[in-house]
């Protein structure tokens, strides 16, 4: 049976990072799941629907074809077979994501998808439900924070390097973070929470290998 660590938590604890590195050390696959309901939210920007646009959104995901391919050891989404990755960490794009993952149809397909790769390979998955829905029985299921002011400041720094901080402000980026943790704390279908069974990390004055270190304790490895 594959291996299955879980990593939850909101926007900017550093779970990407974190899960990147560590699926690295041990030779699993980083199934990035957030990279997922980004590239069906550039599908629905694409065809103009609205974050709102429920029935349109449902008629979208029907016709969305979301899959994943390897490049490297990195994740890569293909949109229709279209390699999509380098055009999903936008704050637009992110909004669309938080705002249009509400809806039980875009979530049951990309479940799916998500519980096929774990089923198939041993992988450390990020997200929002990942111990709490998709993955209830995950050998080690976190749960990554960090304050709201601390994650705000790192994806101002991250922007910042890209050279695309554009309009943004420390202040507004915070604003966003906020808005989107309601948004994902608060939904109906499979909001997020920790896990009952999860072991609570928080980064806010942890460098990324203190968090990779205290997951690889959990784990036994
Ligand atoms: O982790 P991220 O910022 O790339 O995720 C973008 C949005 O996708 C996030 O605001 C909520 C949604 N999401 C989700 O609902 N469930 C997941 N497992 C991962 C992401």
């Amino acid at each position: 049976m594959s291996f299955n660590v879980a990593i939850d938590g909101p926007a900017g604890a550093g779970k990407s990072t974190v899960a990147r590195q560590l699926a690295r050390q041990l030779g699993f696959i980083y199934v990035d799941t957030g990279a997922m309901y980004r590239a069906m939210a550039l599908y629905f920007l694409r065809q103009g629907i609205g974050a709102k646009e429920e029935e349109k959104i449902g008629e979208a995901v029907s016709r969305v074809d979301v899959s994943i391919a390897y490049e490297n050891g990195e994740q890569q989404v293909l949109l229709g077979g279209e390699n999509v990755t380098g055009l999903l960490r936008t704050e637009e794009v992110g909004n669309m994501a938080s705002a249009s993952s509400v809806y039980p149809r875009v979530r049951e397909k990309l479940v799916e998808l998500q519980r096929r790769l774990a089923s198939e390979a041993d992988v450390v998955m990020d997200g929002r439900d990942i111990g709490t829905c998709v993955l209830p029985q995950a050998h080690v299921k976190v749960y990554l924070t960090a304050s709201a002011a601390c994650r705000a400041q790192r994806r101002y720094e991250e922007l910042k390097e890209k050279g695309a901080l554009g309009t943004h402000t420390l202040e507004s980026i915070q604003a966003d973070i906020e808005d989107r943790d309601y948004r994902d704390m608060h939904r109906e279908v499979s909001p997020l929470r920790q896990a009952q069974d999860a072991v609570l990390v928080d980064s806010s004055e942890m460098s990324i290998d203190q968090v990779i270190e205290a997951i690889r304790r959990l784990m036994g490895r």
